[in-house]
């Protein structure tokens, strides 16, 4: 490894344990370790991602489309061809450089393209390096949402190059301070008061044990979804606005973090005192607890009751006395409540 800072945290998932590497300055890093066990190797990444790698062994890039559009099967399937003409085998390597819509679908590419082959994630945008590159999550959407097909698939190695994050827009940085911005309440550190450097670690250190402790989401790691099922209602309607209106996945996480806390406090599991600690986190990130004005208050009720992890009736992640916990069954009447409230 080089002199430059860095800092290593381990998932440790057995025999499919893996690195995160974060820090600085990290590429000739990453060329070293992927030439040192690799022969060839295809890059998966977006034309939009200013970072490019150059590595010492056999290579090829492959451009996906911009945006959300990539999380394709048609783009899984076309990708795929390419591959195979490029002559990958399983004991190569896909890396996928980007945010969360390149790891996303490069992981699930690499978990499909010869029954499963080894692939690594250098991710670019802070939400990637906090979430979306962590974790093993990958997917594609359908028409009928996000994220139905897809897979659990463990990376063999992640880095964060902070460097990227100096090209990051504005709105992409938002995004990732959502994120952080829920892990405050997943642990007990003062997250803000750290270098940016060692926030992300911390963060992942955070996630880390959850998808340690539970990989497939059969329990706790639900406890990441903090925020997530307003949040995702939010996101939902905002497909149809303008890149100007609609918000971020951070930015609309940070609401419904501060609505769940709403929530736990008029169901009386937390009081005015932690309310105010979310706000506080909220806009020490320099985020909005308020939904925006174009919101349909209506239909977030309905989305909200189709969120994966419902079954059938709100489900909300909720804070209380003993921290975080997954609360099902939630009277509709409470949640219109705060809602019209909010
Ligand atoms: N993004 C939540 C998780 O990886 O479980």
């Amino acid at each position: 490894m080089s002199s430059k800072e860095f800092s290593t945290v381990e998932v440790s998932l057995g025999d499919r344990s893996y690195p995160v590497v974060v820090g600085y300055d990290l590429f000739a890093e990453i060329d070293r370790y992927v030439s040192s066990r690799y022969e060839k190797v295809a890059v998966i990444t977006q034309a939009e991602i200013p970072w490019q790698l150059d590595l010492s062994v056999e290579f090829e890039v492959f451009t996906i489309p911009g945006g959300e559009d990539a999380k394709s099967l048609r783009v899984v399937d076309e990708v795929s061809s390419k591959l195979a003409q490029f002559g990958l085998k399983r004991n190569h390597l896909i890396v996928a450089l980007g945010g969360g819509v390149v790891t996303d679908l490069g992981g699930f590419v690499a978990s499909t393209y010869y029954r499963g082959m080894d692939y690594m994630n250098v991710a670019t945008t802070l939400l990637g390096m906090v979430d979306a590159a962590i974790g093993g999550k990958t997917a594609v959407n359908l028409r009928e949402g996000k994220n139905l097909v897809g897979s659990f698939w463990q990376p063999k190695a992640v880095f964060c190059d902070l460097e990227t994050l100096k090209t990051l827009p504005e709105s992409q940085r938002r995004s990732g301070f959502g994120e952080m911005a829920k892990y405050s309440f997943l642990s007990s550190y003062t997250l803000q008061d750290l270098s940016l450097m060692d926030q992300v670690t911390k963060c992942i250190e955070i996630k880390a044990g959850y998808v340690a402790s539970d990989e497939r989401e059969g329990g706790r790691r639900a406890l990441l979804n903090y925020g997530h099922t307003l949040g995702h209602a939010i996101e939902a309607q905002g497909f149809d606005r303008s890149l100007t209106q609609r918000l971020t996945h951070g930015e609309a996480v940070a609401v419904g973090i501060y609505f769940a806390a709403k929530l736990a406090l008029s169901m009386d599991r937390i009081d005015e005192t932690r309310l105010e600690e979310h706000l506080q986190v909220i806009h020490g990130y320099g985020l909005n607890e308020q939904l925006p004005n174009w919101i349909q208050r209506d239909s977030l009720l309905d989305y909200m009751k189709r969120d994966k992890k419902s079954t059938g009736t709100l489900t909300f992640v909720l804070d209380g006395k003993e921290g975080l916990e997954v609360v099902r069954d939630i009277s509709e009447s409470v949640v219109q409540e705060v809602l019209s409230e909010f």
